[in-house]
């Protein structure tokens, strides 16, 4: 089992990439027949949108994570309609849900679950459930840098780690704000670590490679 987690930011940058969800849903088919696959979708721009009305009309932080979690679930529903009848047809709330819907066979894609937390978390507590060796993560950053590569040109690709390096980046860039974080969550950096679950780190371009477990352009962490 490999959990796949796809950045908000490229199923919906604003408005649903219905050509980049085709393209998507036709790698997860062919994977799936070979490694089982259960997906989790994060937020993107409709997620930043609502936390941050929610918030400046003065909602608690709260109340904006669960207007985010909708947007989420949504972003799922996209995938879901790409990949036809190789999808389980609804989005589980519970990693439970999840599980249960996995076992038919069916490609699992769900979104947040709980309020605190962003969907890298929700992989990697569904891989551990699900018992997946890798995470896979597909996002508009196409590897972990050494400095963000969207403010700081001298960043630059690191291929490999450890997961105690990818913590300590993590940590420092955990605003626990949407949209401000490091490309990982630093509570995911945790479950990987204690579980041992590798996660690859790509963009948009090599995502079968990372997959199927063959070498990728983006970053690799493990012990
Ligand atoms: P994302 O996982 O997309 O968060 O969830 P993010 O990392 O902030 O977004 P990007 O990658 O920069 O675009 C979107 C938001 O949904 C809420 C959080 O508010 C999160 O920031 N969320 C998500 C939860 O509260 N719980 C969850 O389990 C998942």
């Amino acid at each position: 089992m490999i959990i796949v987690s796809v950045g908000g930011s490229v199923i919906n940058p604003g408005e649903p990439d219905k050509k980049f969800l085709r393209e998507l849903s036709r790698v997860f088919i062919r994977v799936h027949s070979k490694n089982p696959l259960a997906i989790v979708t994060g937020g993107g721009k409709p997620a930043r949108a609502y936390a941050g009305a929610i918030r400046e009309l003065g909602g608690s932080q709260f109340l904006a994570d669960k207007a985010a979690i909708l947007a989420t679930r949504q972003n799922a529903s996209l995938l879901i309609a790409a990949l036809g009848k190789n999808a389980w047809p609804a989005v589980p709330k519970t990693f439970e849900e999840a599980a249960l819907s996995a076992s038919t066979g069916k490609i699992v894609v769900m979104g947040g679950t709980i309020p605190g937390i962003t969907t890298d978390t929700d992989a990697a507590l569904l891989a551990e459930l699900l018992g997946a060796g890798r995470i896979v993560n597909i996002s508009n950053v196409d590897g972990i840098y050494t400095a963000d590569p969207r403010k700081d040109s001298s960043a630059r690709k690191i291929s490999k780690m450890k997961f105690q390096e990818l913590s300590g980046l993590a940590s420092k860039g955990d605003s626990r704000k949407p949209g401000e974080n490091f490309v990982f969550d630093s509570f995911a950096c945790k479950i990987i670590a204690r579980s041992g679950i590798e996660a690859h780190f790509i963009g948009t371009s090599d995502i079968e490679a990372a997959l199927l477990g063959k070498k990728h352009s983006g970053t690799v962490v493990c012990d």
